[in-house]
């Protein structure tokens, strides 16, 4: 709280904004569509809230991924060989992971990078005791930035895992940027298993997006609450309903929170105004067909190889492969 307040005092007279998460508010509250960056939804709070999402009986992708890797595991890294190593890219809690790493041999090493110090901690402990013989290597790190891997492990044959349709909450030309980002880290010959959310019936995916108890809703209006707190702005959350909505043109499902009725937000030191039915655009969640997810994969350098699905096609995971020399290069 003090260093909201020291915050807002030191910019009231709109100077540069330094402090990274107030500065994105700002500018996303400034635009004409108000927005609010989605990669803040991830404080203590959010992420248990999260995870109650994932359990929803609306929200099908975890369980519908779940099966197909499942189903699918030893296809998809049965031809990995010895001193292989998997590497996570946003790994979270590594739940899913060991779907995988029970079809792997004991000489692989798992790599899960993500940004929270303390979910890696807990992941590797409870690998350390489930695959007592497993490396685990967790990297510290934002999963969007370039990224190099220690010597050791460096020229060790890799496999990408990036499930959950995170892919989806990129924008098609700014996933395949990811992508690509993705496959210069991994290196010549890597593969890439991901997870894409398909398109269905938009009654279905809005279902997911808004369940009955409430938690999506909750999850949503979290971020302003997480501003409150860590920006010493005054959103009233009452004053917000959350709202999804599909739009079948864009093919994605957009969060929003709507302004209940006319009022004033101050944060940093600005007032922004809201008027009745104004919305905050807090996140976008696309759906592929399969087919256009493997040309944005084509157009980020991977070439797109196997592709398993559940027997109702509501979700797809791909097999991308990283060429053996550079494109373009002689
Ligand atoms: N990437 C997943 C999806 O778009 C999970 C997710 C991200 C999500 N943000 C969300 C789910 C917000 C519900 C609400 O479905």
């Amino acid at each position: 709280m003090r260093r909201a307040q020291t915050l807002a005092k030191a910019h009231l007279d709109l100077g540069e904004v330094e402090d990274e998460f107030a500065s994105s508010v700002i500018e996303g509250l400034s635009n004409a569509q108000k927005s609010l960056p989605c990669r803040y939804f991830y404080d203590a709070r959010g992420s248990a809230l999260f995870e109650d999402i994932t359990r929803l009986p609306e929200y099908y992708p975890t369980r519908t991924e779940t099966q197909i890797l499942m189903d699918y595991a030893d296809d998809m890294v049965g031809s990995v060989g010895d001193g292989g190593l998997l590497v996570e890219f946003g790994s979270g809690s590594s739940l899913k992971t060991e779907i995988l790493l029970d079809h792997l041999g004991s000489s692989v090493a798992y790599v899960p990078i993500d940004v929270s110090e303390t979910a890696l901690a807990d992941a590797k402990a409870r690998l350390m005791r489930r695959y007592p013989s497993l490396d685990v290597r967790p990297i510290v790190a934002d999963f969007s930035h370039a990224l190099t891997f220690p010597a050791d492990l460096a020229a060790r044959e890799k496999t990408g895992f990036f499930p959950g349709s995170t892919i989806g909450n990129l924008a098609p030309q700014e996933a395949a940027s990811l992508l690509t980002v993705f496959g210069r880290a991994l290196g010549r010959s890597s593969r890439l298993i991901i997870g894409v959310d398909l398109k269905k019936d938009p009654r279905r995916l809005i279902d997911a997006y808004n369940d009955q108890a409430g938690i999506t809703a909750a999850f949503n209006l979290n971020l302003l609450r997480r501003i409150n707190r860590e920006l010493g702005a005054n959103f009233d959350e009452q004053g917000f309903r959350h709202r999804a909505i599909y739009d079948p043109a864009k093919g994605r499902i957009e969060m929003h929170l709507v302004s209940r009725h006319d009022q004033q937000v101050s944060v940093c030191g600005r007032t922004f105004h809201f008027s009745a039915g104004e919305s905050i655009h807090t996140e976008n969640s696309y759906k592929y067909a399969l087919e256009q997810f493997r040309e944005v994969a084509r157009a980020s350098g991977w070439r797109p190889a196997r592709v398993w699905t559940d027997t109702r096609e509501q979700f797809s995971v791909h097999e991308l492969i990283w060429p053996k020399a550079g494109r373009g290069c002689a």
